[in-house]
């Protein structure tokens, strides 16, 4: 079963064209990565697929059902969540009120918030000690492991993260590594990574495609992602 399919997709800001007609898609339960330079489009991509942006041409469908013309509210209870880049949690909340507000999502009121804030600090235990603080005041992994544990409130089913691992100390990359595979077990999330770090997709992603200038140009296999000749061909660097 397809749990993501984007056709065709174009986004403009205004006048400005950004997505030239995207073509990819995910099975469910799978890992994918979206790698490309700065500035490729992958931020916009995401927005499109989110519904922060229009589309102005091509399909989005979430396990068939078309959402492209879907406010982002109702893509969003459909189980499309996002980690978005520079994290973005509330900084003068508390972090049990940046996860709170994840669970605004939630229709069942307290009787269903409460057992989804139990599994979140389950999953996330080193947030437990840290509930009471300011957001604003949390290392940048922190911050990070936060924003993904936000996301999760939602419960979504494609979770699509921006970049996780720009500017983040390796120890708390390597964390967040584990957190996702843990996450792709218990949860059975499906995973869309957009990256520019090598290492951190290849321990995760079961394969890339290469966005280049608004459109996928090609597909890596994750063996490939430590071969910096083949990284090179398709993408241009071969750094992580
Ligand atoms: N709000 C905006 N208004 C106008 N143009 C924008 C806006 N956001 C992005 N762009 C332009 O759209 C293009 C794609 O930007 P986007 O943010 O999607 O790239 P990206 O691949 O995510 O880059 P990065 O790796 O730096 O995050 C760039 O040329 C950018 O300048
Ligand atoms: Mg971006």
């Amino acid at each position: 079963m397809t749990m993501l399919e984007v056709k065709n997709l174009r986004a403009s800001y205004g006048r400005i064209p950004v997505l030239h007609g995207v073509d990819f898609s995910v099975e469910r339960g799978a890992f994918i990565g979206i790698l490309g330079h700065n500035g490729m489009g992958k931020t916009t991509l995401l927005k499109t697929i989110l519904g922060q942006l229009p589309a102005s041409d091509g399909e989005i469908l979430l396990e068939g059902v078309d959402v492209t013309r879907d406010p982002a509210h109702v893509r969003a209870s459909l189980g499309i969540g996002c980690v978005p880049q520079g994290r973005e949690i509330f900084p003068k909340l508390s972090v049990e009120e940046n996860l709170k507000m994840g669970l605004l999502r939630l229709k069942g009121g307290e009787v269903e918030t409460r057992p989804a804030f139990e599994r979140i600090l389950e999953e996330f235990p080193r947030l437990k000690p840290l509930l009471d603080r300011s957001g604003g005041v949390l290392s940048g992994g922190e911050q990070q492991i936060l924003a993904i544990a936000r996301s999760l409130c939602g419960n979504p089913k494609l979770l699509m993260l921006d970049e996780p691992a720009e500017g983040i100390q390796p120890s708390i990359v390597e964390e967040i590594i584990e957190i996702l595979r843990r996450l792709r077990v218990s949860r059975g999330l499906t995973v869309v990574l957009v990256e520019q770090k090598l290492d951190f997709i290849a321990a995760l992603v079961d394969s890339t495609f290469v966005i280049q200038r608004g459109r996928i140009t090609g597909s890596i296999p994750t063996d490939g992602l430590a071969d910096t000749a083949v990284v090179r061909e398709f993408v241009g660097f071969g750094q992580s």
